[in-house]
């Protein structure tokens, strides 16, 4: 079926997927989705040209892209993303959280890599379009949702670098997802880089960029042979000064009860802002959790865990949600945060974020946004 809608001006083409999931093999690929490997049945495709601006919104089936080998993105990774999820609340309707912060970060890290500006209309209505089509996809288990993944790609094709792109192809895709990580909210242990970095001043660490995550493997992968889970980004400059956890911003929790505060490394340019952290950093106070942003340098945490002064850290982004980081190992020895095990004022931020996520807690600030 071909037909068209509207959405912020601009009409979507309408293409519906003649081999749909049948519900039954739906239902099989949502008991147990894992994290981003299993598609809808259906993604958006916009189109820009410089002159033109946004043109050519369709919803298609899901589908391998077909690209010009001298396609610019394969060549010099001019390729933007973002992370969201749309969640199945109790009286059945769907909700995404803050999907305008998503939108305007988008335009942040489009900037950043001399890409267009998509309107934020068009984000919200890309994602409205896509979940109107592939609600079913939806998942209903607690705990679990799907994954939207917007992204922007470079698509002239040439082998000059002289000149960004002057076309684009703005997509969204969607997958549902479980726990990110295996072992779901148990404590992972990490690796402080002294070897590697994910930003510097004036680099790319603030966008949401492609390249930032290939940087990042090597890194991924020295952690993961030094017995660890994930790695632990170090400042440029110095190599002492926190920044990040892979693909995820961190928080340091001090003292306990009602004393407890968290802390997590301030914005310098280096380190995504992510949503999640934001979240937070309004959401703690609000259950009596004094937040601030500041920095930690790999010295005070060592002595913070050894002295019981630090007695959580965590992890935090979109996919993972909340992760208790349980061990720190790096070439000078390694500690153990409080007992290594997930900490409380943790598990009670998890419990709110994602009861506000899922709509079971009352959506104080209003973050939710529905879409059906
Ligand atoms: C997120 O937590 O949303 C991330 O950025 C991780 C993602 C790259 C899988």
């Amino acid at each position: 079926m071909n037909s068209s809608t509207t959405t912020s001006g601009l009409a979507f083409d309408i293409q519906l997927s003649q081999a749909r999931k049948t519900p039954q093999q739906r239902a099989e690929i949502l008991e147990n989705p894992g994290f981003g490997t299993v598609f809808t049945d259906h993604m958006v495709t916009i189109r820009y040209t410089e002159g033109t601006g946004w043109h050519d919104a369709r919803l298609e089936p899901y589908a391998p892209l077909q690209l010009d080998p001298a396609t610019a993105a394969l060549h010099y990774a001019q390729e933007i993303f973002e992370g969201l999820k749309a969640y199945r609340h109790p009286d059945g309707s769907i909700a995404c959280f803050r999907p305008d912060v998503n939108a305007t970060r988008l335009n942040t890290s489009a900037r950043r890599i001399a890409m267009p500006d998509l309107p934020e209309e068009l984000f919200i209505g890309s994602i409205a379009t896509l979940l109107e089509h592939d609600a079913d996809w939806v998942p209903t288990t607690p705990g679990n949702s799907l994954y939207l993944r917007p992204f922007m790609i470079a698509t002239d094709v040439g082998l000059g670098v002289n000149n960004p792109s002057r076309t684009y192809l703005f997509l969204v895709i969607a997958s549902p997802a479980g726990s990110y990580f295996k072992g779901g909210v148990a404590p992972v242990t990490v690796w402080l880089s002294e070897d590697y970095t994910r930003a510097a001043p004036g680099g790319t660490g603030a966008a949401k960029f492609a390249g930032n995550y290939a940087a990042s493997f090597a890194a991924q992968s020295q952690a993961v042979e030094k017995g660890c889970d994930q790695v632990v980004w170090l400042d440029a400059v110095e190599h002492r000064w926190v920044e990040e956890m892979g693909g995820m911003n961190l928080f340091f929790v001090f003292g306990s009860g009602p004393e407890a505060r968290i802390m997590t490394p301030e914005l310098t340019g280096t380190l995504l802002p992510g949503v999640t952290r934001d979240s937070l950093l309004k959401l703690a106070p609000e259950l009596g959790v004094p937040a601030s942003e500041g920095r930690l340098s790999t010295d005070q945490w060592r002595e913070g865990a050894a002295s019981g002064e630090l007695t959580e850290v965590f992890a935090c982004g979109t996919a993972a949600v909340i992760t208790p980081v349980g061990h720190v190992k790096s070439e000078q020895g390694e500690f153990t945060i409080g007992d290594g095990t997930p900490g409380p004022v943790t598990m009670r931020l998890r419990e709110e974020l994602v009861g506000r996520q899922e709509g079971t807690r009352a959506d104080s600030d209003g973050w939710i946004h529905r879409f059906a």
